[in-house]
């Protein structure tokens, strides 16, 4: 996976206390507003999570994304892709949350920031092993945006996708 190109005075950071409000930020999913404002860095703080931001050229948080980890039981995942595993619960990484300001949208943000995310979570697979990246879509627009990047429905669940350890791994070597 190349390295990740943002705008020109744009960042990506880790979340601090010290960011701007953290309520200024709106996505127009209130679920998703709401995570950044009262429990993004609560979690963090907890290490239950780990969440970056989006800084634009005027210092404000134009998008973010969180990311965790879980475990899925072996029968939830495809048979045919996972049939080499264990028959047990497998630790995946979780993508928790992803937004970007509504003003900002449908200008590639959501795409840079997902990329940074599997980065990420290559980077970290490679010291802690997990079988997949999972997230749980909030509606179907979400769904459309996550199936672009590869990412398939588990079985018998429309909205909580995945992208296989191997998958990943071909995006970030490109093979
Ligand atoms: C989903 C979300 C993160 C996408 O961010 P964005 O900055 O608008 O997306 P981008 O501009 O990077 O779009 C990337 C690509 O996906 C496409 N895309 C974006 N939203 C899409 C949608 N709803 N349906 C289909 N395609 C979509 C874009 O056309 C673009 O395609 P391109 O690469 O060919 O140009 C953003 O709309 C958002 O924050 N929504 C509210 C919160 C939310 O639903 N979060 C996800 C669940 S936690």
């Amino acid at each position: 996976m190349t390295a990740v190109r943002l705008p020109p005075g744009y960042r990506i950071e880790p979340l601090r206390r010290d960011h701007p409000p953290r309520s200024a930020f709106h996505s127009g999913q209130e679920e998703v507003d709401d995570w950044l404002a009262n429990k993004a860095l609560q979690n963090q703080e907890k290490h239950l999570s780990a969440t970056k931001v989006l800084i634009d050229p005027v210092g404000a948080i134009a998008g973010f994304y969180t990311l965790a980890t879980a475990q899925v039981d072996f029968a939830d995942l495809p048979p045919k892709l996972f049939r080499r595993l264990p028959r047990r619960n497998l630790p995946v990484a979780v993508l928790a949350w992803l937004g970007v300001r509504e003003g900002d949208q449908g200008q590639g943000h959501g795409r840079r920031l997902l990329a940074q995310a599997l980065r990420d979570s290559y980077d970290a697979g490679q010291i802690f092993p997990f079988v997949a990246v999972i997230l749980d879509c909030i509606d179907d627009k979400a769904l459309r945006f996550y199936q672009r990047w590869d990412f398939c429905p588990l079985p018998g669940h429309n909205y909580r996708l995945f992208l296989s350890w191997s998958q990943l791994q071909a995006m970030a070597t490109g093979c």
